[in-house]
């Protein structure tokens, strides 16, 4: 792996009022890395993806993309919250569609939705509208809109909770292939171990608040993943006995 480093944490607290909630935290993503992070409800992990994209101001540190502050509208990051976003107002198809006309993408465009819908398996359901979806439908729609556009940073924070788990597998295994394949960065957060352990090249395990780093773990086995393998289950007892006290 290059080890160019693309996103970098430094000294990153933040505070809610007297709540600390990350205290201190230190970290590189490198270039074309799938970091995972995992840590306990509440310990910061969407506050982290927040003061990010700088809807929240940290109380003191940074964060920085390829050595610049961030700036949302010149660097090209998408994400795919934990809550569903579709436009309500938007069918399925244009929904895919905003975000590449967002990021000035017409070239292929009709191509691309295409191709975002087929992954998803939306595809008899790109005239619908958002409320005639069920949940999971709706993530995949968030899913196809951030997938599209191939952004150089993709922030996922716990992307498939709610769907089942034939689609989730369907869609971790693609995840991976479109990201090394186009050399995306990614910064996954997940409370599913398995997980994890199935997708990232380092698994990053936060502890309680206030919020540290416990431990970065490196996971280089080879793809695809098979769950079954003992080096797998290894790694995954291993990051379990971590976390085993949140
Ligand atoms: N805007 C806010 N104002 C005050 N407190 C907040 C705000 N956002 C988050 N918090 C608090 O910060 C802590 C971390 O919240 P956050 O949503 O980042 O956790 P999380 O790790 O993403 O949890 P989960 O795994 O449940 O998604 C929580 O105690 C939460 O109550
Ligand atoms: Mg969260």
């Amino acid at each position: 792996m290059n080890k160019n480093v693309k996103v970098q944490v430094t000294h990153l607290t933040k505070k809610f009022g007297e709540l600390l909630v990350l205290n201190d935290v230190s970290f590189d993503v490198y270039d074309g890395e799938f970091l995972c992070i995992v840590g306990p409800t509440g310990c910061g992990k969407t506050t982290f993806l927040n003061s990010l994209t700088h809807l929240y101001e940290p109380t003191s540190g940074e964060i920085l993309f390829k050595g610049e502050k961030i700036d949302l509208r010149k660097h090209d990051i998408a994400y795919i919250f934990q809550e569903y976003s579709a436009m309500e107002w938007l069918t399925v198809k244009e929904n895919v569609r905003f975000g590449l006309e967002l990021k000035k993408q017409y070239k292929g465009i009709n191509e691309k939705v295409k191709d975002a819908l087929e992954l998803v398996g939306l595809t008899k359901f790109a005239d619908y509208y958002p409320r005639q979806l069920s949940a999971s439908m709706l993530q995949r729609v968030v899913i196809a809109r951030a997938f599209a556009t191939q952004p150089e940073l993709l922030l996922m924070d716990e992307p498939y909770g709610q769907l089942d788990i034939n689609l989730r597998f369907r869609l971790e295994d693609e995840v991976v292939r479109l990201c090394k394949q186009t050399k995306t960065t990614v910064i996954f957060i997940t409370h599913n171990i398995e997980e994890a352990v199935y997708l990232g090249d380092r698994i990053l395990v936060l502890t309680n608040k206030p919020t540290s780093i416990k431990e970065i773990v490196t996971d280089e086995l080879p793809h695809p993943r098979d769950i079954a393998a003992p080096e797998f289950v290894e790694m995954r007892n291993r990051i379990t006995d971590l976390i085993k006290w949140w």
